[in-house]
């Protein structure tokens, strides 16, 4: 796919000049690490009912069924590394040396992986497991069949990822809407922007006069009202938009 050179320029030069940025990424950036995304071409709800396998509902009427299905993606998931989206990522914040962030709605770790600092995760991290009656966390043993229990309080851990139904960790929502009001550019890849509460992040940025940028193959419903909406992979548009940095 052909990315104008021109947007490309524009953006190194508002990312050069940018006192607070924040990366705002989605399944889509991981789709070239192996991982499927939800929706889009490949989408894995094109194949699975999300409301039979990821909401809290479904998990407290079926545990092993939704437990088999974060073990299997789990595993899945260990043998993935990051991708050049990734590592780009990780050098243009580098390279800022300043007030940077990546706001992530993947469960992944990749951007971890790729050497990223300031990570916010949005909708968990699918190593880990919780207990929503305590607070205890763990890591996720991707062998048991079963849930475990809680060696706290007895009651079934809960992978930790904010199923459907499930309100975001209350800590990190809220520093993503303080960075969204005070950021000066939003640099959004790989997701389509569907999702809730997160979907909402680039209309803060937008209230504080902040450039909206996307990255994506396909149209999302928010394109139109980005300053520079850039149809391509992340992995081939990340990468490119570094090098001009360099
Ligand atoms: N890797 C993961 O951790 C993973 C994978 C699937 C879903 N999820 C979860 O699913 C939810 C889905 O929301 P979402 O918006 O992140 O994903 P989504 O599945 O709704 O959308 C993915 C988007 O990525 C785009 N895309 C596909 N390939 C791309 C590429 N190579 N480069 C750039 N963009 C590409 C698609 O066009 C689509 O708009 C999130 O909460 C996330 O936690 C996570
Ligand atoms: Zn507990």
């Amino acid at each position: 796919m052909a990315i104008n050179a021109d947007s490309l320029a524009q953006l190194r030069g508002i990312l050069v000049k940018s006192k607070r940025f924040v990366f705002l990424t989605g399944a889509g950036i991981s789709q070239e690490s192996g991982i499927p995304t939800f929706r889009g071409n490949g989408g894995l709800w094109k194949t699975h009912d999300p409301a039979k396998l990821a909401t809290l509902s479904s998990f407290h009427e079926n545990p092993s069924l939704v437990w088999g299905y974060y073990s299997y993606r789990q595993k899945l998931i260990s043998k993935c590394q990051p991708n050049p989206a990734h590592l780009a990522i990780s050098k243009i914040k580098e390279q800022k040396k300043g007030d940077s962030w990546v706001l992530i709605q993947n469960v992944d770790n990749l951007h971890r992986l790729a050497g990223s600092k300031n990570i916010i995760e949005l909708h968990g991290n699918i190593f880990k497991l919780s207990c929503i009656r305590c607070g205890y966390s763990g890591y996720m043993d991707m062998d048991m069949v079963l849930p475990p229990k809680c060696t706290n309080c007895e009651s079934v851990l809960e992978p930790c990822v904010v199923m459907f139904e499930e309100a975001l960790p209350q800590k990190e929502w809220a520093t993503s809407i303080e960075l969204s009001f005070s950021c000066d550019l939003v640099f959004i890849a790989g997701t389509s922007l569907n999702v809730s509460p997160v979907n909402t992040l680039p209309s803060y940025a937008k209230d504080n006069n902040a450039v909206l940028a996307e990255v994506n193959p396909e149209e999302t419903w928010l394109s139109r009202f980005m300053d520079f909406s850039i149809k391509g992979s992340s992995a081939d548009v990340l990468p490119n938009i570094y090098n001009l940095m360099k």
